[in-house]
C-alpha cells in the first residue's frame, strides 16, 4: 500500500535529495509539492522544487507556491550556505512544467478535505509557514492528517542559525508553535540525528559512479551543499538533513528516538526558535513529539543510493 505525502519545501540541495529520494520510491505518492520561503525566497524556491521534479523525470508532480515569508517576522535566508540561486552546484536548466496557480496552502487543506481521513502525510522540511497557515485557516485539517515528518529543531546538537536554535524553526518559529501544539502525530528529525548522516567522499562517490544525469547533478548538489559545513565543524563531510524525514518514511527501523515534549521559544530574541527538548522527561509537558536522535548513517546511505540509483 502506497503512502500518499505532500513535501512542503525551500529548495535546498538537502531538499533537492529528500524530493528525489521520494519520487524514486514507489513506497511514496507524492500528491503534490509545495514551496515555502526558506534558503532562499519563493520565487526561487518554486522554481527550484520544478527543477528537482524535472531532473526526475516527473514534470506531472504539481508543484504549487506558498507563503514567501513567515507568519509574524522578516523572512531570513542561507545564501550563504546553499547559493544564490538556492541550488547552487549542478547546472540544472529552467523548468518547463508549469507552476499550479493554486497557493499551496489551498492545495494542503483542500487535499487533506478530500482525500480520506488519515491517509495523507505531511512532510514539511523548510519552515513551517504553510502548514501552520493551513492549519490557522482550516483547524478541521488537523484530525485528517496521518502524521507529520519534519526536519527541524536541535536539542543535543544545539543551533546552526544561532547558537540556540535550527534554521527551520528559527525562521518561523510561530508557525513551528502551532504545529508543535496541534496535537498531530509528530515526528521529528532534528540536527541531532542529521549531524549522524555526514557526507563522507565515498558516499558522494557513490553517487558519481552511477553515471546518470540525476547521480552526477546530487554529487555536484552535495559538493556544493558540504563546503560550508566542512568550513565551520572543520570535519568531513556535512550533515544531510532533510532526506532524513523520506528515509523514515521508507525505513524507520533505521532511526531511533523517544517520544518527548518539544516546546518552541517564540518570545527571546536571544533563543528564539529554540526547540526545548525534555529528552530527560524533567517538566510534566505532556509528549507531543516523536524526537528522533539517531541513525544508522550507513544504512541511511545505502538506501539513498539504491533508491537515486534508479532514477
Ligand atoms: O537546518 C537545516 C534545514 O534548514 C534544512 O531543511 C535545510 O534545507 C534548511 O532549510
Ligand atoms: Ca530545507
Amino acid at each position: 500500500m502506497t503512502r500518499k505525502i505532500i513535501i512542503d519545501t525551500d529548495p535546498g540541495q538537502d531538499d533537492a535529495v529528500a524530493i528525489l529520494l521520494a519520487l524514486a520510491s514507489p513506497e511514496l505518492q507524492v500528491l503534490g509539492i509545495t514551496a515555502v520561503a526558506g534558503n532562499v525566497p519563493l520565487p526561487l524556491t518554486q522554481v527550484n522544487a520544478r527543477k528537482i521534479c524535472e531532473l526526475a523525470g516527473r514534470p506531472d508532480i504539481p508543484v504549487f507556491a506558498g507563503c514567501d515569508a513567515p507568519l509574524m517576522r522578516p523572512l531570513v535566508t542561507a545564501e550563504h550556505v546553499h547559493g544564490k540561486t538556492g541550488l547552487d552546484g549542478p547546472t540544472l536548466p529552467e523548468p518547463t512544467m508549469p507552476l499550479q496557480a493554486t497557493h499551496a496552502v489551498d492545495f494542503i487543506i483542500d487535499t487533506l478535505r478530500r482525500e480520506p481521513a488519515g491517509s495523507v502525510t505531511l512532510v514539511p522540511i523548510g519552515p513551517l509557514t504553510n502548514i501552520a497557515a493551513a492549519l490557522q485557516r482550516a483547524p478541521d485539517i488537523a484530525g485528517r492528517v496521518a502524521e507529520i515528518v519534519l526536519m527541524g529543531g536541535a536539542y543535543f546538537e544545539v543551533g546552526n542559525i544561532t547558537p540556540a536554535a535550527e534554521f527551520n524553526i528559527f525562521v518561523d518559529p510561530e508557525a513551528a508553535e502551532i504545529v508543535f501544539r496541534a496535537g498531530i502525530r509528530l515526528t521529528v528529525m532534528p540536527l541531532d540525528v542529521t549531524h549522524k548522516a555526514l557526507t563522507t567522499e565515498a558516499h558522494v562517490r557513490a553517487f558519481r559512479d552511477m553515471g546518470t544525469p540525476v547521480g552526477d547533478a546530487v554529487a555536484a548538489l552535495v559538493d556544493f551543499f558540504e563546503r560550508y559545513d566542512e568550513a565551520k565543524y572543520g570535519h568531513e563531510g556535512a550533515p544531510l538533513h532533510d532526506p532524513c524525514t523520506i528515509a523514515w518514511l521508507l525505513a524507520p527501523d533505521l532511526f531511533s528516538g523517544r517520544f518527548i515534549n518539544v516546546e518552541i521559544e517564540v518570545r527571546s530574541d536571544l533563543t528564539r526558535g529554540m526547540s526545548v527538548a525534555d529528552w530527560w522527561g524533567v517538566t510534566d509537558r505532556a509528549p507531543n513529539a516523536l524526537f528522533i536522535g539517531d541513525v544508522d548513517a550507513a544504512g541511511f546511505y545505502a538506501l539513498l543510493a539504491d533508491r537515486i540509483g534508479r532514477l
